[in-house]
């Protein structure tokens, strides 16, 4: 097909990168990350049965980092771990295996195996392949993009995507009480049970050069809410008050990004955090986003009990596919 892929470009870079890859000095790692910085994205404990507690401490991380951590998350580790272990599994078939489950050219929808995504300014190149597919609701999985290699890929992602669940409404929960609203109203802003998961797994080859390059470029995520696993390689930053941080590799933590939507409907007093991924010199790194996101076709905007004369909205509503579709052609919101 004619698509080059990291995963071999890496297996031909023993000391150099192609120059596609080799980032200005206002993106590369090394001269823009805070070191040995005692600023850490929170870490909360889901199971704390103070609830104002654990609503007061979202609060802050989602309106200050827009990332938090969790632990004691209620999704048990060897979900997670199976997870993950099959998703390594799939990026270490052999090229052609892979390639049958490629995104075709000039597809309309995300879901596959694919190398680009965003249109990057200046033309450079993310040091990652990746995979997209839905893993919820049953209704809007497309299994021609679900590996059938290995043979527990199946059942193992069904598994975690019943599992989430849990997380995501006590997420939802308590990201709307702290905007004063009733626990549901912020996940009925969503779709409701009409969410969309999205999974994402991102592969990271080693790199010669994680000096340069980077592996996903400073962005916002379109989606509600993003849960991410990582492997047990750091290389996630976020960026506050204009600068880049480390995000530090907690075991069996999950961590959550503020994606666009959350940042809209709380008429920003929540943000969208800015984050990036680096690279490592002797480690693949791979990790595991899934984007909670509203139906395709559903409005999002403020919402109607937190705008007033006194708070006007600072976001335009609009159907999420399209916020999506304006975002990616980079066309004016
Ligand atoms: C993403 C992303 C970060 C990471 O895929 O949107 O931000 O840690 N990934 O891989
Ligand atoms: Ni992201």
């Amino acid at each position: 097909m004619g698509v080059e892929r990291v995963q071999e470009i890496a297996n031909f870079s023993k000391e150099t990168i192609p120059e596609e890859f080799i980032r200005t000095t206002y993106e590369q790692p090394a001269l823009t990350t805070v070191q040995g910085t005692v600023l850490e994205v929170p870490v909360i404990d889901l199971s704390d049965p103070d609830e104002e507690k654990v609503v007061r401490a979202i609060v802050d991380a989602s309106s200050n980092w827009g990332m938090f951590q969790v632990v004691n998350h209620g999704i048990p580790h060897e979900t997670v771990r199976k997870l993950k272990e099959v998703g390594k599994a799939f990026f270490e078939l052999q090229p052609h295996e892979k390639e049958a489950y490629a995104k075709s050219p000039g597809s309309q929808s995300i879901e596959g195996y694919g190398t680009k995504l965003q249109r990057e300014v200046e033309g450079k190149k993310a040091w990652v392949d990746h995979l997209f597919h839905k893993i919820w609701p049953p209704s809007e999985i497309n299994y021609q993009f679900w590996p059938k290699n290995p043979p527990s890929y199946r059942k193992n992602n069904e598994e975690y995507a019943k599992h989430m669940h849990g997380v995501v409404d006590k997420l939802f929960r308590c990201l709307s009480l702290g905007l004063g609203l009733e626990g549901n109203e912020m996940k009925e802003a969503m779709g409701g049970d009409n969410m969309v998961y999205l999974l994402k797994i991102n592969y990271y080859p080693q790199c010669p050069r994680p000096d340069l390059a980077l592996g996903v470029p400073a962005h916002t995520d379109m989606s509600a809410i993003t849960i991410l696993v990582p492997n047990d390689v750091q290389g996630l930053q976020a960026c506050k008050d204009d600068h880049w941080y480390d995000v530090e590799y907690i075991p069996n933590a999950l961590i959550v990004h503020i994606g666009d939507q959350v940042e809209i409907v709380s008429n920003g007093k929540y943000k969208s955090v800015l984050h990036r991924a680096k690279v490592n010199k002797e480690k693949t790194r791979i990790s595991w986003p899934v984007f909670v996101e509203p139906p395709s076709d559903l409005e999002v905007g403020p919402h109607p009990k937190l705008v007033n004369e006194a708070n006007p909205p600072k976001f335009k509503s609009k159907k999420y596919s399209q916020y999506c579709f304006c975002k990616l052609n980079k066309t004016p919101k």
